[in-house]
């Protein structure tokens, strides 16, 4: 995709759609207004006889407007002038191209008017256009047989700019957004591929194709005879009731400074969970798929940042297992000692996420990290907490906490910070380990993350539990690319090249 700032006049512009945004009081923004200037009334004429609503989200469309050089004008619906924010401007813009979408144009002039609103500068602009336009044009992979359906030919948006030192962060903003975007597809192909397709194996391909197409990435599988020499038991556990063998991947960005400490991001990447011996409900089972989520959203950051060419090091760790009830899988009751040296009692097979993490989290120490965060699906209490909506953040520093919630408001990825508190690792005793893999139903976010915390004691760390963000279930079943609009942003804003 081309993305651009428009030069011409949108009634000149040498396209095959423009698109404005018309609200439903009356009020023209400047950018229509302008146009409709241009076309002599027409879009006012049309709005006035109410041919045009400006309903929020609502699309016309126009062929062969008088005055208007493109054939085709898109008017979408912005809502009352009054309340116009980021969040209905977003909404006004999937909208609109949605519905170039189902016109063949192949070259797109964007003339929605943003309102002034916080966040939404130049740069917050076109990474929105970017990020938006390719979700428009995102179609799942999926297997079904038949003709596939030919991919859209949109090539080319121009985006109306400000002009000046306006533009330079505009184009910024776009080529970033290109980036996060591709970024997202890459995560949510990731996900939605089944579990007999994406298996441990899989996803430590995906880490050496990275590879090899970015010179600066550098990509480590470890098998699973070299993981029992880290002395990952407590992954292993997870493993071994599984016929695909587990997977540690390792994958290396350098792009900062010879010295400078990484920033570490750790994946949860189960690629699919029973539950094991404590096996889950049939009802929904399918959508453990997605519990690889937390993995595909750290490997596809580490290819926004190569692509961006991000000042800044970076690893990103993969534990990559399938959580089965075989005959050789670990039972309830049973005890590991994972790589810190750390004993645990397996209460609950189905709690394996925190199993795999902390000993990938221990692994994480040796790089001396300037932060490690992890992301991972690992609670269903996160999405009765916060719904899907907001990714749930707890860390043992508050500072790092806020500059991911930080983040994820700028990139519109939000998350929440839940309290991590001393009081909830007590529900973490065991009778017979240090630890319990489990402390009960009642705040079941948080005890996962207080014994992840247990293994990330003097480091800066933080943990994104996106279970109720990173797919979604019913008609629109699949992947949403969350929260690589936030892991980006973060990232980007620690290498200093944000807005
Ligand atoms: N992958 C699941 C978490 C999950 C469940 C994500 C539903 C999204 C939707 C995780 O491995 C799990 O099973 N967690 C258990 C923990 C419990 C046994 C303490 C859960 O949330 O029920
Ligand atoms: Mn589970
Ligand atoms: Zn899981």
């Amino acid at each position: 995709m081309r993305f651009e700032i428009l030069k011409a006049s949108l009634a000149t512009a040498r396209v095959d759609c423009v698109a404005v945004g018309l609200h439903d009081d009356g009020v023209l923004p400047a950018s229509t207004g302008t146009l409709d200037t241009a076309l002599k009334g027409r879009i006012k004429a049309l709005a006035a006889r109410g041919d045009l609503t400006g309903r929020l989200g609502e699309t016309q469309l126009l062929p062969d407007v008088p005055g208007l050089r493109a054939p085709r004008l898109v008017v979408v619906g912005l809502g009352p002038s009054k309340g116009f924010d980021r969040r209905v401007w977003r909404k006004a813009l999937s909208a609109a191209l949605g519905a170039v979408l189902k016109t063949k144009s192949t070259s797109l002039a964007l003339g929605i008017e943003r309102p002034a609103a916080p966040q939404l500068d130049d740069y917050y602009a076109g990474r929105a256009v970017a990020e938006l336009t390719h979700a428009a044009l995102y179609r799942v992979n999926d297997l079904k047989s038949g003709r596939r359906p030919q991919p859209h030919g949109l090539a080319a948006v121009q985006v109306a700019g400000a002009g000046g030192s306006a533009d330079a962060a505009l184009r910024r903003g776009l080529q970033h957004g290109d980036a996060v975007a591709a970024g997202m597809a890459l995560l949510r192909d990731l996900g939605n591929l089944p579990g007999n397709v994406c298996t441990p194996r899989y996803l430590g391909n995906v880490a050496k194709d990275l590879a090899r197409e970015h010179r600066t990435l550098r990509a480590k599988v470890l098998d699973e005879a070299e993981i029992k020499r880290l002395k990952m038991g407590s992954l292993l556990a997870v493993s071994a009731g599984s016929a695909q063998p587990p997977r540690f991947i390792v994958l290396e960005y350098r792009g900062g400074k010879a010295g400078a400490a990484p920033v570490v991001l750790v994946g949860k990447g189960v690629t699919f969970d029973t539950g094991g011996i404590s096996l889950k409900d049939p009802a929904a089972m399918d959508e453990m798929k997605y519990d690889m989520c937390g993995a595909a959203s750290v490997l596809s950051a580490m290819k926004v940042a190569a692509q961006l060419k991000l000042p800044l090091n970076i690893v990103a760790l993969v534990p990559a297992v399938e959580n089965m009830p075989g005959s050789r899988a670990t039972k309830p009751g049973d005890i590991v000692t994972s790589a810190a040296g750390i004993t645990i009692e397996i209460l609950n097979t189905d709690a394996e996420g925190r199993l795999i993490l902390c000993d990938a989290l221990h692994y994480a120490r040796r790089f001396k990290p300037a932060a490690v965060v992890d992301v991972a699906t690992l609670t269903g209490a996160c999405v009765i907490a916060l719904g899907h909506h907001h990714t749930g953040v707890l860390a043992n520093d508050d500072a790092l906490a806020r500059e991911l919630c930080e983040a994820g408001v700028r990139a519109d990825d939000r998350a929440w910070q839940l309290p991590l508190t001393d009081e909830y690792t007590e529900q973490l005793k065991s009778n017979f380990a240090d630890l319990a893999n489990v402390g009960g139903r009642d705040g079941g976010t948080i005890t996962a993350a207080a014994f992840l915390g247990k293994f990330m004691q003097g480091v800066s760390w933080a943990h994104l539990d996106i279970a109720g963000t990173a797919w979604l279930s019913g008609a629109q079943k699949g992947g949403t690319g969350r929260p690589l609009p936030l892991l980006a942003d973060f990232l980007i804003g620690r290498s200093g090249q944000g807005a």
